[in-house]
């Protein structure tokens, strides 16, 4: 009895497989090319897109792949469109359709909101016209004194609903994105209360995604792990992964397909560590939905700063690409450890 969304949804967390995310905005994009050299252009960004999803074994491990609006239109080098190679790849071209984080009016200090709910089921249903197949919006959460407000948290679940059960009435998975920040300027919270702000967001998402009449065996939830700020003590993995799984079996509804967790700043084999110990955790304490990656910085990092933007590079690139996504593959069947590293040999990589 399962819906078309329901059987996309549950292809984007099939065992083994997990989401690139590779939405960054031009900003953003540019942002990390700089400090490289790489020049900031279209052209350059469409090159190293193409990099990323022609890579070897892309498919097998890589069910999903999250697009800027840039990129869903865009061409690559090889002259196709680069929504066609990753349809080619095997995996589901996606849609970043949040336009970004905005001062929240009357929130605490910092307080962000989401914006991109006006005209959003029109631009869905281009979307769907351009071939994609799920989409994602993202509401940040700072931890401070004082802060979160439940005025923030509240404001920005509700946008989140509002987009999800748009998506679905539109034709995509909605991608249900609450990041509770560990990086940057608010990041001094410990583990305990990174726990505390998540069972109130989670818990509010879930009232409003119910509210809204969305339905839960056709989304993907895509959270960030129960973690303390990096200015912080660090937590160990087994700490960092056991909180996550409490917090999850709390308040996410056993109907959700699949849990594609954010990296959030994490480093690479950090990010990786951490899914695996949740997978040998969950499996444990029975947890109901596959537990994966959605990664953006822990899967690119390696990869884009091997490439630098010379084509002489693009082959190492790509090598250092599927070794991350190897090991995160196998993280989300809870089978690595850190001699997984090793197998770099295995994929062609030099050095
Ligand atoms: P990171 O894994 O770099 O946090 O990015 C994931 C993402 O899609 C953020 O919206």
């Amino acid at each position: 009895m399962s819906s078309p969304l329901a059987a996309v949804a549950q292809a984007m967390v099939a065992p083994g497989k997990g989401i690139l995310a590779a939405d960054e905005s031009t900003g953003t994009a540019n942002k990390r090319f700089a400090p490289l050299n790489i020049p900031q252009t279209e052209e350059m960004r469409g090159r190293y897109r193409e990099l990323l999803f022609t890579a070897p074994r892309f498919g097998e491990f890589v069910s999903g792949v999250i697009l800027y609006d840039e990129t869903i239109r865009q061409t690559g080098p090889s002259g196709k469109s680069l929504e066609a190679v990753i349809a080619a790849s095997g995996a589901f071209p996606g849609i970043k359709l949040d336009t970004g984080t905005h001062p929240l009016a009357l929130g605490g200090p910092d307080e962000k909101i989401t914006e991109g709910l006006d005209g959003l089921a029109k631009r869905v249903d281009e979307y769907v016209k351009l071939g994609a197949k799920f989409a994602k919006w993202r509401a940040v959460i700072a931890i401070d004194n004082g802060i979160p407000t439940q005025r923030a948290i509240v404001a920005n679940a509700h946008a989140l609903a509002r987009y999800a059960a748009i998506c679905q009435a539109g034709g995509l998975v909605p991608i249900v994105e609450p990041e509770v920040l560990i990086d940057g300027e608010h990041s001094k919270h410990s583990l305990e209360r990174s726990f505390e702000v998540h069972e109130r967001v989670l818990s509010t998402v879930f009232e409003e995604l119910a509210e809204a009449g969305v339905k839960f065996e056709e989304m993907i939830l895509k959270p960030s792990m129960v973690a303390p700020g990096q200015q912080s003590a660090k937590a160990s993995v087994h700490e960092v992964a056991e909180a996550t799984v409490t917090v999850l079996l709390r308040w996410v509804p056993a109907a959700v397909p699949g849990i594609a967790f954010l990296s959030g700043g994490q480093g690479d084999e950090e990010a990786t560590e951490h899914l695996n110990e949740i997978n040998l955790i969950g499996r444990k304490k029975h947890a109901p939905w596959a537990l994966t990656f959605s990664y953006g910085r822990a899967l690119q990092h390696g990869a884009l700063t091997t490439w630098l933007g010379s084509e002489a590079n693009v082959a190492a690139a790509q090598a250092i690409l599927t070794h991350r996504l190897h090991m995160n593959s196998l993280a989300s069947l809870g089978r690595y450890s850190s001699d997984s590293e090793k197998e770099r040999e295995l994929v062609g990589a030099p050095g």
